[in-house]
């Protein structure tokens, strides 16, 4: 199919649509009536929008001289479209389209769709609630489902009278049918997309409006839990201000309502005044949270509201510009979280979460950030890593390099220029080059245009770039990793404690620091490797104290990038994790895990003492100083690093009473800190004692709020008999939530005992499975397989059978999954020779 057919023709362009819904929820469909205001700017027999999975059984058009007359209709599945033909030519101006259709509420967590909970008196109940990004509003109303297609939506539903609804404004009209329904009118939208309408009707309970400047701020959760709602309400008013702030132009909304959906394919939903969660990314009880699950809730609420001026305010022109949409919500969402709360330092953990990014795209099959979109299908495969990470990383890079006010007022300029429309990504970097008088563009190109990221060397205070890969490339296969970049390099020499700022391009430039000891990347935010030569490495090694903990964090994991690609041995690398010491910062101990994880899957099992040995003599100093208990007045970040060196301690360690300890708080009848509840149930699951599996799932069962019901869930993965390794994947494929299912199945997968045999399940379910999951999901759920490395015959089976069953969605991230497992098989085969001896030196 060529790709223009993708796209209607623009003909006929809708203004205004009166949609008129009513969910029977028991029945699981709907009826409705639209009737859509178009301009006709040529004379049309036929009408052409988009429509899936609804039957139209009446439509008529309305011309202005205000004759109406019926049409007929055709559809086409294969591009999800509608044509209404009609008997006399409509003529040029306005006319009105009038479509009474019936649809299903499905439960592909799509569309307009059915989600399910049990309440208090453990009665299931039935929610009818829309996901319409990417291509999905078609599925319940027939429309222009193009993101440029921009319309004012004015929505009624007509819902049973005992349950709540929402839309993305607020009600104007209400009235009590004959029969008991209600019927709800909603005001009209500013003019937006058809991505961005919702429509929720269930038995909800919404916290009393908090006023935020004139705007009315609901928490809508699933009744029985606005014990859970205060939290996202407290983030939610102060993202509001943030970004009127930010931005400097008010809240486009009416209202703001913040919806908890019990079954919810992604993490949230930046639908205009009415944004959509799963549980755990809105509802919490702080006092038995840990750190990082509110953390995630004021990420993920601030992300979102975000998108209510960039994205919704203003929106790509098409699927393409996603990227833009999607990093610049991140960027933002970490802006506001480091505001919220400083003392989490977000943009450190950021600066790290770029890591996730860097890891696949230093992969040949990699892809440029900004990519053509054609079908449905590639705009959803756009949402992975590369678009969040490694966007928000880029943009957080210019910002650095740039300054943080010259590039506010770009985007504020950006934001004003094309409010109300749409725009694409060079429209914003025209704006930050106005602001900044910086060639913006000719920067951005080389990042966003072409895949990859360079690796920068210093070598005498001279720098130069090369492209990063962890591999060769195979014979006569492409690569989309870039050539050079326009590397905006920040140098701090820690001699002379001056930071030089390059813009480092295919000529190696002199810094002219001769042999100060230099470090590359200062400040963190490059999204490029660093490599030192001999001489520049003597010098900087010594002075690791002196960084800060990004750039220490940036140069372990450089170190073991390079470790991996062969570019250095891996006892250098465990040199540098044994240098140091006393760190605090959670991630530059999370490298040296990583590591050792690798290690693990790889040694046999006669060798394990090793290992084990290695593992605490690396991590058990800097263990014991933290102990299990937290100190009064810690730094907020030590709760994370202390579960992480406790768990690894008690599973790749091995140590005794790391193990015990665990056990004890897993047997107690205390509910365990929940900073602590991830590491103890990491070490319950390899432990394995009899009848732990059915205490996780009980307490999964049981637990008190969204976030230990799936730690508790997901734990289930990490038990390593066959048996329960067969549990957990017929749990999966019957009453696990179709939401959290492939998520559990792909942590079974990296369960070094039993991943092997749960990828052979699901490839022996495959088509059940992925008709089962969301489809967003289906990438992510087989990302694991790039584990299997120490299984070279599983492995390649999986290869194969992954490239003869490509996804629909996301089949670029299931290849970059197989040319991990190639690079991690060929790592395992380079270290293995020499391993045990290694690990011995590490550990004496
Ligand atoms: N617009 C997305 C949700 C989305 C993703 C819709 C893919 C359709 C396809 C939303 O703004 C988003 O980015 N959600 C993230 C959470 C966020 C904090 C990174 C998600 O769902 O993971
Ligand atoms: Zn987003």
């Amino acid at each position: 199919m060529a790709g223009d057919d993708y796209r209607l023709p623009r003909t006929v362009a809708p203004t205004r649509y009166q949609l008129h819904l009513e969910p029977d929820l028991d029945a699981a469909t709907f009826t409705g009536l639209a009737r859509i205001d178009l301009d006709v700017a040529d004379d049309v027999l036929e009408i052409t929008c988009n429509a899936i999975e609804l039957e139209i059984t009446e439509a008529q058009i309305e011309t202005q001289e205000g004759r109406t007359s019926s049409a007929t209709w055709t559809y086409d599945e294969a591009l999800e479209r509608v044509t209404f033909t009609f008997a006399e030519p409509v003529s040029i101006g306005e006319a009105v389209l009038h479509v009474r259709y019936q649809g299903i509420l499905n439960d592909q967590l799509h569309g307009f769709y059915r989600s399910t909970f049990v309440d208090a008196e453990g009665q299931r109940r039935t929610i009818a609630t829309t996901q319409f990004e990417a291509t999905d509003a078609r599925r319940a109303f027939p429309c222009w489902d193009e993101p440029d297609r921009k319309a004012v939506f004015e929505v009624t539903l007509t819902v049973p009278g005992d349950l709540a609804a929402y839309s993305n404004s607020p009600v104007v009209a209400e009235r009590v049918l004959d029969d008991g329904r209600r019927e709800l009118t909603y005001a009209p939208t500013m003019k937006m997309s058809t991505y961005l309408v919702a429509f929720v009707v269930g038995p909800f309970e919404a916290t009393a409006p908090v006023d935020v400047d004139g705007v009315p701020l609901r928490v809508v959760y699933p009744v029985g839990k606005g014990h859970l709602a205060t939290f996202a309400l407290e983030i939610g008013a102060f993202a509001l201000r943030y970004f009127s702030e930010y931005f400097a132009i008010a809240y486009p909304g009416d209202k703001l309502d913040l919806v908890a959906i019990p079954d919810f394919a992604f993490g949230a939903m930046e639908n205009l005044g009415c944004v959509t969660f799963r549980e755990t990314a809105l509802l919490a009880d702080p006092a038995q949270a840990s750190r990082l699950s509110l953390e995630r809730i004021v990420d993920v609420v601030a992300h979102e509201i975000a998108h209510m001026w960039f994205g919704d305010l203003v929106t790509m022109g098409w699927w393409e510009g996603i990227w833009l949409n999607e990093a610049f919500a991140t960027f933002m969402e970490v802006s506001c979280t480091d505001a919220f709360r400083p003392e989490w330092q977000r943009w450190v953990s950021f600066g790290i979460e770029k890591e996730m990014a860097m890891a696949i795209d230093g992969l040949h099959t990699t892809r440029p950030i900004e990519y053509e979109v054609r079908s449905p299908d590639d705009a959803n495969g756009m949402f992975d890593v590369l678009t969040y990470e490694k966007g928000g990383s880029v943009l957080r890079m210019l910002q650095q390099y740039l300054g943080e006010d010259a590039f506010r007022d770009g985007v504020r300029l950006y934001l004003q220029r094309h409010r109300y429309a749409n725009a694409v990504t060079v429209d914003l970097w025209n704006a930050i080059e106005e602001a900044s008088g910086q060639p913006v563009r000719q920067i951005m190109d080389t990042w966003i245009l072409q895949g990859g990221h360079p690796i920068v060397t210093i070598d005498g205070g001279v720098v130069t770039q090369a492209p990063f890969a962890y591999g060769p490339k195979g014979d006569g296969a492409a690569s989309a990793i870039g050539e050079t970049w326009e590397v905006p390099v920040l140098a701090r020499s820690l001699t002379s404690g001056a930071t030089t700022k390059v813009l480092l391009g295919t000529s190696p430039v002199d810094l002219e620091l001769g042999r100060e000891a230099v470090l590359l990347n200062a400040g963190g935010s490059g999204v490029y490797r660093s490599a030192y030569a001999a001489a520049d490495a003597a010098a900087l090694v010594p002075r690791l104290a002196e960084l800060s903990p990004l750039e220490r964090a940036n140069l372990l994991n450089d170190a073991w990038a390079a470790t991996q690609a062969g570019q250095m041995d891996l006892e250098a690398f465990f040199a540098l994790g044994g240098a140091l010491g006393d760190d605090g910062e959670p991630s530059t101990w999370q490298s040296v895990i990583r590591a050792l994880q690798m290690c693990s899957r790889i040694i046999d099992d006669e060798n394990r003492a090793v290992l084990e040995a290695a593992t605490v003599r690396l991590l058990g100093a800097k263990a014991a100083a933290l102990g299990w208990e937290p100190v009064a007045g810690e730094d907020e970040r030590t709760p994370n690093l202390r579960a992480s060196l406790l768990g690894a301690l008690g599973t790749l360690g091995g140590d005794r009473a790391t193990i015990d300890a665990a056990l004890s708080r897993f047997d107690a009848t205390d509910p365990i800190n929940p900073d602590l509840v991830q590491c103890v149930l990491e070490i319950v699951g390899d432990q394995g004692r009899a009848g732990d599996y059915d205490r996780v799932l009980e307490h999964h069962h049981h637990a008190p709020t969204p976030q230990l019901e799936v730690q508790y869930l997901q734990a289930l993965a990490g038990f390593g008999t066959a048996e329960l390794a067969e549990r957990t994947f017929e749990l999966c494929r019957s009453e696990v939530r179709t939401q959290d299912a492939p998520f559990v199945l792909g942590a079974a997968i990296a369960n070094p005992a039993t991943g092997a045999a749960t990828w052979g399940r699901i490839a022996a379910h495959w088509e059940e499975l992925l008709g089962r999951f969301p489809a967003n999901a289906h990438s992510r759920m087989v990302s694991t397989v790039s584990t299997l490395y120490a299984h070279p015959t599983v492995a390649s089976e999986a290869i194969a059978f992954l490239t003869a069953h490509p996804v629909a969605t996301g089949q670029q991230s299931v290849k970059q999954s197989l040319e991990r497992l190639a690079n991690n098989l060929a790592f395992a085969e380079r270290i293995r020779p020499t391993l045990v001896e290694v690990l011995r030196r590490v550990a004496s």
